[in-house]
């Protein structure tokens, strides 16, 4: 059963091209090019035409004649060379209206075969502060993540933590510069051991005896050196609270908070798989793969560092096999920076050639990068990178300068979780509404405000038909059987019609951008629609009831939408009068 206004138009073009001998693949329709002339258009007599090589007039002509009998459509025409237009009977539209409102998940459909997806997003790295190269990953992450599993998918998160390369030898080796030894380790918290680490990044850039200090210290970490484990395990724990807190802030959710660290006995696999399929070689004292170029370089794939250590790459190939003996994953997403593009062609193509990952969809979604107005990516007034942590907190700011003061209903407690409410979503609604392989410059005045496409806009039009409603119950309104008595109606619920398939394009994509562009038109849709259609003055009690559930229903899609994006929808929404 389908509640998809689109797939019952289709179902009934199909039993026309079946009943006059058509090839089906062509009996579809799409939204309408010309909203003025139909609701939905049927290209189809137009391919069927060309390998048929016929009249496509006289094709739509047939086809058009059929559909007459259907009293669901309430005008057919054939225009031009042979596009069918069809308009729906309004009580088609209301009827699926009514269903759409009574199912709970709207109308949208769920998968036919629910596979197991492991996302790996978040990407934090130890002795480093989230920062705004992070805010895409985890953002886009966290839709990508709810819209898998709420088609049916079952998903795995990952954080994917940095915790194994070189720059665990750079901080261990900088606190036993200072302090003579690593006895005091465990009395650092994450400030300090940040401090640890950008020291160390200085120095090792200067210095070529200290670089190759850390890299052996990193070395002999992952081959087991107990002292260095274990001071090692300090650092995560401490690195993976801070980061855990701002997640949180988020809303940004992992089932596993596994790390590069996990995959070092199967990198050693790797190893071996690679040397018994003579697919790698020496080189340098390294081991490597060397992939074929195309028609672009393509550098070889390092699987063991001249020092004995292993690289970012081999991690992932390892955690791509864990992934799926351990975890039986049918697909593994990637939501990281585009400019890891080369890395993950590489990792995949690897991953292929060991016979690793059989039959596994392996994709990664790059995003681009946060700017600034300079088109530069994001910096702070003096130049530095942007916190995340800062960043919300300035959002935050923001939001509290349009709040009213607090009172007896509405005390300092619930505003101060509201602006939080109000702040993420903004941020996160900013970077949602940007398509996700572009970048975006990051808009310092306008993405907090309650107009225009923002978060706050969809939030507060949620928050507005929350209060019609309760409005509506308490003079003894109740929400009733949908029909249509203007365009604005009409419209309102066309629009609402197309739920199904703007989130099915948006789970096709992996594109969170398609669901924000469609609640900001759906919420501009609501406006023109209760701007001419009263709901407390409406002529009659039927039509009243009508509107409200009309209402209630759209309210409904926007949290549904903005929850497919992350974003909270407060129940209410304060404004300094
Ligand atoms: N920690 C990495 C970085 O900061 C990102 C990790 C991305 N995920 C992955 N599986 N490689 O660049």
């Amino acid at each position: 059963m389908t509640l998809s206004l689109e797939n019952i138009i289709n179902q009934k073009i199909s039993a026309v091209f079946k009943k006059l001998g058509l090839a089906p693949e062509y009996a579809f329709v799409k939204i309408s090019d010309r909203p003025d002339l139909s609701d939905f258009q049927c290209n189809g007599a137009l391919a069927l035409a060309k390998s048929e090589r016929k009249n496509p007039r006289e094709i739509a002509t047939r086809i058009a004649a059929e559909l007459e009998q259907d009293h669901d459509f309430a005008a057919i025409s054939v225009d031009g060379p042979g596009f069918i237009n069809l308009s729906l009977s309004d009580s088609l539209i209301a009827r699926n209206m009514d269903e759409i409102a009574a199912d709970k998940r709207l109308g949208v459909a769920l998968v036919d075969k629910p596979k197991t997806v492991v996302m790996d997003f978040g990407g934090p790295n130890v002795a480093k502060a989230l920062h705004v190269g992070h805010l895409r990953s985890a953002v886009i992450g966290e839709s990508i993540r709810r819209i898998e599993e709420f088609v049916g998918n079952k998903v795995i998160s990952d954080v994917h933590f940095g915790d194994w390369g070189t720059p665990m030898g750079m901080i261990l080796a900088e606190v036993m510069r200072q302090d003579g030894s690593l006895a005091k380790i465990n009395t650092y918290g994450i400030e300090d051991i940040s401090a640890f680490y950008k020291k160390a990044n200085t120095r090792c850039k200067e210095d070529d005896a200290a670089k190759e200090n850390a890299r052996k210290i990193t070395a002999e970490l992952q081959n087991g050196n107990p002292e260095y484990r274990a001071a090692w395990q300090h650092l995560r724990n401490v690195s993976v609270a801070a980061v855990k807190k701002i997640y949180d802030e988020l809303d940004a959710h992992f089932d596993l908070w596994l790390g590069e660290s996990d995959a070092h006995e199967t990198c050693a696999e790797i190893v071996k798989i690679a040397e018994r399929q003579k697919i790698s070689e020496q080189d340098d004292g390294a081991v490597i793969i060397r992939l074929e170029e195309a028609n672009k370089p393509k550098p070889p794939v390092i699987l063991v560092k001249s020092d004995g250590g292993y690289a970012y790459q081999v991690t992932d190939i390892a955690t791509i096999k864990m992934r799926v003996d351990d975890l039986h994953a049918d697909e593994i997403i990637y939501v990281v920076d585009k400019r890891q593009s080369l890395h993950f062609e590489q990792v995949f193509e690897v991953a292929q050639k060991l016979g690793i990952a059989p039959q596994v969809r392996l994709r990664h979604i790059g995003f681009g990068t946060v700017n600034g107005a300079d088109g530069k990516p994001f910096k702070t007034r003096d130049g530095g990178v942007m916190n995340l942590e800062d960043m919300i907190a300035m959002s935050k700011d923001k939001v509290r300068e349009s709040m009213p003061e607090p009172d007896a209903k509405y005390n300092a407690a619930y505003i101060e979780n509201l602006v939080s409410e109000i702040a993420v979503g903004a941020i996160k609604f900013q970077d949602l509404k940007n398509n996700t392989a572009s970048g975006y410059v990051f808009e310092l005045e306008d993405f907090a405000k309650f107009e225009g496409k923002t978060g706050p806009y969809i939030q507060y039009a949620i928050a507005r038909i929350n209060s019609i409603v309760r409005k509506a119950s308490d003079t003894g309104i109740h929400p009733g059987k949908i029909s249509l008595s203007n365009r604005e109606e009409r419209e309102l619920a066309l629009k609402i019609a197309q739920l199904n398939a703007v989130v099915m394009r948006a789970y096709a994509e992996a594109e969170p951008s398609i669901l924000s562009d469609y609640a900001y038109t759906l919420a501009q849709t609501f406006s023109s629609f209760y701007n001419v259609s009263s709901i407390m003055n409406a002529e009659d009690k039927i039509l009243a009831s009508s509107r409200l559930r009309l209402a209630g229903l759209t309210r409904d899609v926007l949290k549904l939408l903005l929850k497919l994006l992350g974003i909270r929808s407060p129940e209410v929404m304060l404004k300094k009068q």
